[in-house]
């Protein structure tokens, strides 16, 4: 498995706006969206492409478009939802999935999941997973199994926040994907949040709490 961590002034100041404990809901929101299309730049750059003949207004020209492996966003519910409209925002075109994952807060290794949807022909399509955390990498790892599972091949998986534990784990359990950080942190508490993190995705998208 390959990691790139964000090195991008632009992500990294908009990641330090996210963690501060007053960033509004709405204005948290917009980052999330924000970071996930800035992400999505870097990691979608070796999208393949073909060329194809264009009439400008001055004559033919043989010019680059987007080609092969159709894009599939698979947000984990419910937080990976703030990252889709980023990156549709950069390839309008892309599919999108679902998978719905529960994190017990008393047993944080346990997973259940609630709901998936995957988009046709998932093993020709380039799988693109969203998750603002990944902390333990339970979820991550849960997540990728899935998709595998239903016969997706060519997977990245993009987190705007990660903890060493959780980069460790999702590396050792599909050692095959492409892993996008956004900013890595210092560790895990004994609550499995991210030290320094930003406190839970989940509601200060939603707002809920
Ligand atoms: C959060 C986050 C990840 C998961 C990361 O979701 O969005 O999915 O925790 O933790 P892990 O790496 O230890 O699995 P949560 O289960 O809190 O649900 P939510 O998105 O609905 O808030
Ligand atoms: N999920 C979150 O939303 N935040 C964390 O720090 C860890 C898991």
């Amino acid at each position: 498995m390959s990691v790139s961590y964000m090195t991008h002034p632009l992500i990294r100041h908009k990641i330090t706006l996210l963690r501060k404990e007053n960033t509004s809901t709405n204005e948290f929101r917009k980052l999330v969206e924000e970071i996930a299309m800035l992400m999505g730049y870097e990691a979608l750059s070796d999208l393949e492409t073909k060329d194809i003949t264009v009439k400008t207004p001055i004559e033919e020209s043989v010019q680059p478009v987007i080609s092969g492996k159709k894009l599939a966003v698979v947000p984990i519910l419910r937080a990976g939802l703030g990252m889709v409209n980023g990156i549709l925002a950069l390839v309008p075109s892309a599919r999108v999935g679902h998978i719905g994952l529960y994190r017990d807060p008393q047993k944080l290794t346990n997973r259940t999941n609630i709901t998936a949807s995957s988009p046709d022909p998932i093993d020709q399509r380039q799988i693109v997973v969203v998750d603002p955390m990944l902390a333990t990498g339970g979820s991550a790892i849960a997540a990728v199994d899935f998709i595998k599972k239903h016969g997706g091949q060519k997977i990245k998986f993009m987190s705007i926040i990660a903890a060493p534990e959780g980069v460790d784990a999702l590396m050792k359990a599909h050692p095959d994907i492409q892993l996008y950080v956004g900013c890595l942190d210092r560790e895990l508490n004994e609550n499995a949040y991210i030290c320094p993190g930003l406190g839970d995705a989940g509601d200060r998208i939603f707002g809920t709490k």
